[in-house]
């Protein structure tokens, strides 16, 4: 079976920009409580007009441009998503509407937390596969706001809205492993909106237990099953929930920190939305090269996890 190669990145977020002091104005939090627990000093908000939707739109068609590809050339596209504007039509098909994706290609929103965009990879890869294609347009977005409790301090000042998206191209050139799982938990929780609690809810120091677990077995995962060690890994792009999080897997890991890439102090946790913006936050600053090697770790609601190894080949595909 064929494998994936990252071609191209694009991202999207909301107008609106909350730092830390507009918080603790809400909740009896403060600056620097947030920004030592969790590394989080701003996060973006959703406001009139924008929503989970048309951030993925946004992202998707930054993405498809940069790759240079027409959206006819697009063979799926998968959104990860827990905040989709409604439970159908999905937001994968609004957002092919949107963009103009053709009809004879599968499209659809994968639910699996903040894991979910390499949840949504690995199921564009079966689906290339099966169905001979050759692109996929994979989203992660989310407008977690409409779903946060304003009054609650453990989780408001986590999380924010954000979309990133990414171009793979089934390919057998590069090298591409991941592994998936999941366990059954209601340890991180949130009801759909309408229902009782609508909100969500988690058992914060649970939780952070569990993703100080997943991440190193997810890494160590992908390194036994490639055969490669931390050295042959250009980043290693986790989840963006909490720096303590990612400072804890490295120290024990004994791991390079400066491989470890980190912006969840302007995002916070933006959830599926996460690894893609990173990942694009990579591409813009102008830190990725042809060839490189991304080690991707999520971890999340359901509970979930997931360890992917990509390449990025977006410049040189850029410059063919
Ligand atoms: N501002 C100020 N104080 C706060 C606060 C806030 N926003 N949130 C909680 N506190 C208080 C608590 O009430 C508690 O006070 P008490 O000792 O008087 O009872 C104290 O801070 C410690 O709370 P605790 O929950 O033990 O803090 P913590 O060190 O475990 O940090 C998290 C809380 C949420 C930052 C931490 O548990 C965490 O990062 N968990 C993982 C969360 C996560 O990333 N989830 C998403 C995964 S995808």
């Amino acid at each position: 079976m064929n494998g994936l190669q990252l071609i191209s990145t694009g991202s999207a977020l909301p107008r609106r920009s909350v730092s830390n002091e507009e918080l603790a104005q809400m909740v009896d939090t403060d600056d620097a409580w947030i920004t030592s627990r969790t590394g989080i000093q701003q996060r973006y908000f959703c406001s009139e007009g924008e929503s989970a939707v048309s951030l993925a739109i946004a992202a998707a068609s930054e993405a498809l441009r940069n790759a240079q590809l027409t959206p006819q050339e697009v063979d799926c596209c998968i959104c990860a998503t827990v905040s989709g504007d409604f439970a159908t039509p999905s937001v994968a098909c609004m957002v092919q509407a949107a963009l103009g994706l053709r009809e004879d290609i599968p499209v659809l929103d994968v639910n699996a937390a903040c894991t979910g965009f390499l949840y949504a990879a690995s199921v564009a890869r079966g689906l290339l596969c099966g169905n001979g294609g050759r692109y996929a347009l994979v989203i992660g977005c989310e407008q977690l706001s409409r779903i946060l409790d304003m009054t609650d301090r453990t989780t408001c000042i986590l999380f924010g809205d954000g979309a990133g998206a990414g171009v793979l191209e089934s390919t057998q050139e590069s090298l591409y492993a991941d592994l998936l799982g999941a366990r059954g938990s209601q340890a991180i929780c949130a009801a759909g909106p309408g229902s009782q609690p609508s909100h969500i809810q988690m058992e914060g120091r649970a939780v952070f237990r569990f993703a100080v677990e997943a991440i190193p077995r997810c890494i160590e995962g992908i390194l036994a099953k490639t055969g490669l060690t931390l050295d042959d890994i250009d980043w290693v792009v986790c989840h963006q929930a909490n720096e303590r999080i990612i400072d804890h897997c490295i120290k024990k890991l004994s791991a390079p920190a400066e491989k470890f890439y980190k912006n969840m102090s302007r995002y916070g946790n933006t959830s599926a939305a996460s690894i893609p913006l990173a990942l694009d936050g990579l591409r813009q600053s102008g830190q990725l090269r042809p060839g490189m090697r991304l080690l991707c770790v999520g971890f999340g609601g359901g509970l979930t996890w997931a360890g992917t190894l990509l390449t990025w080949k977006g410049d040189s595909h850029e410059t063919a």
